[in-house]
């Protein structure tokens, strides 16, 4: 995915720009070359991916006037000077400017591609940072990341798209695996602080003083400041709140109230119940609890999803089918079946997993849906669940997921589809409607 960066040029010397860009090319840079700075600004926008190397004197714009044209246009675009040979108050100037860095006529062309891939790497950096904070403002695009249409998961969506709006602090609640991180992402980039911070702290992984010093500081020099600091006016996740001692619970307690209203930093809190008798307000100080649990989601388990384990499966089988470059398993009814009715302790995480192995079994030819899924339970739980789910359930989530396949294998061809599944017209329009398949999604 990282696409070559670029080397725009400028110097209204022949000679001079033609070796540059000659050298750098050699280096193995894609470069352009422009006599002018004007010519230059014609390609060189915002986001545009690549650097710019420019002499100083040029007739016209010089390069002083298009340094700072180029730091309104983008201020993080790396440009690199060329001064003249002992001028150094341009120098000097430039760098005030924002210049990168600059390099004295005559230079040397190994400093020239040294800088050249720094800045190069600098320049990256920032394009892939604003394109990852693009996706998480788009908030429909991380909520579209939860998939599934079961009525809990619909539910979720609806409480990420209320409480994201409501902006108090949440607390957010579910077995392992369930996806409550992607929930927590979700949460704030659908709201009011979706472009500012998130920061995401997992309080299991620190010892109580390291923790204590990560969220209320005062920080050690070699470390980052204080999430609470670091997340004001945005958001700060704490995975495994379960798990803060009694001392460290009071002290966020404190900080909490600390805040006006509205609060600085929203907190949204992940409780992750390991065990299904306990719940948070269980393990967590009721005060403390009080505090975050006026806006709360529970992250429904993945066995309480009906179909939406099949569209999982098919989906992610398929992902890693492109991925390893094979097929993806069929699903037999059995094993469909087997899948609706497997307890999914790992929940969506195991889903994965399974989805993976069972692609690799598909492309070696060996091996069952069903040895997966119990080499996945332990001991204690049983391969299956014992409750029974209604046959009609069954059945009407493996024939939804068989018209699925078949309209993706046929992409959205409703005559193919009939065909094979030999359905009238009325039937299968009928059937996807009642499922919710649309046609359209499959072009
Ligand atoms: N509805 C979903 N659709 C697609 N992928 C999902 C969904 N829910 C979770 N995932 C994926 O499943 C994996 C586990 O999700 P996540 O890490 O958010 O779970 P979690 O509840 O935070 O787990 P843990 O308790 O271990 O912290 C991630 O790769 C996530 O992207
Ligand atoms: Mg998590």
């Amino acid at each position: 995915m990282t696409k070559a960066m670029k080397i725009a040029i400028v110097d209204d010397e022949k000679d001079m720009r033609q070796s540059i860009s000659q050298w750098l090319a050699l280096s193995g840079f894609e470069t352009e070359a422009f006599a002018s700075a004007e010519e230059a600004l014609r390609i060189v926008g915002p986001d545009f991916a690549g650097i710019v190397v420019s002499d100083i004197r040029m007739p016209g714009m010089d390069g002083m006037q298009f340094l700072k044209k180029l730091r309104g246009v983008d201020s993080a675009l790396p440009v690199i000077m060329i001064t003249g040979h002992g001028d150094v108050p341009m120098a000097v100037e430039a760098m005030r400017i924002g210049a990168f860095d600059f390099l004295e006529k005559p230079f040397n062309p190994d400093r020239m591609t040294e800088l050249a891939k720094k800045a190069c790497h600098a320049r990256r950096l920032t394009l892939d940072n604003r394109a990852l904070r693009r996706e998480l403002s788009d908030g429909s695009a991380l909520i579209q990341k939860l998939m599934g249409q079961s009525v809990p998961m619909e539910r979720l969506k609806e409480d990420i798209l209320d409480l994201g709006q409501a902006d108090g602090h949440v607390l957010i609640e579910g077995e392992t695996g369930t996806g409550k991180t992607l929930v927590a992402h979700a949460l704030h980039a659908v709201g009011a602080r979706a472009t500012k911070k998130f920061v995401l702290i997992s309080c299991s992984a620190y010892d109580e003083a390291t923790l204590t010093r990560r969220l209320f500081g005062p920080a050690d020099e070699d470390e980052p400041i204080p999430a609470m600091e670091e997340a004001r006016g945005g958001t700060l996740v704490l995975e495994d709140i379960e798990s803060l001692s009694q001392t460290l619970q009071a002290r966020l307690l404190t900080a909490i109230n600390d805040q006006g209203t509205p609060a600085e930093t929203r907190i949204v809190a992940i409780c992750n119940l390991q065990e299904q008798d306990k719940t948070c307000e269980s393990v967590l100080r009721p005060d403390l609890y009080y505090r975050i649990s006026a806006l709360r989601i529970v992250v429904p388990p993945l066995r309480q999803r009906g179909e939406d384990i099949l569209t999982l499966f098919t989906r992610l089988s398929d992902q890693f089918a492109d991925e390893y470059g094979c097929d993806a398993p069929q699903v037999s009814a059995q094993e469909a079946a087997q899948l609706l009715q497997a307890p999914w302790p790992g929940n969506v995480r195991q889903l994965i997993n399974v989805a993976e192995r069972a692609v690799l079994q598909n492309r070696r030819g060996t091996g069952s849906i069903a040895s997966l899924l119990m080499a996945d339970n332990d001991d204690s739980r049983p391969a299956m669940t014992t409750e029974g789910k209604p046959l009609k359930e069954f059945v009407e989530a493996f024939e939804r997921m068989l018209i699925d396949n078949t309209m993706r294998r046929h992409k959205g061809s409703i005559t193919a589809v009939m065909e094979e599944l030999c359905l009238p017209r009325r039937t299968l329009n009928e059937k996807m409607a009642k499922y919710t398949l649309s046609r359209s999604d499959y072009l």
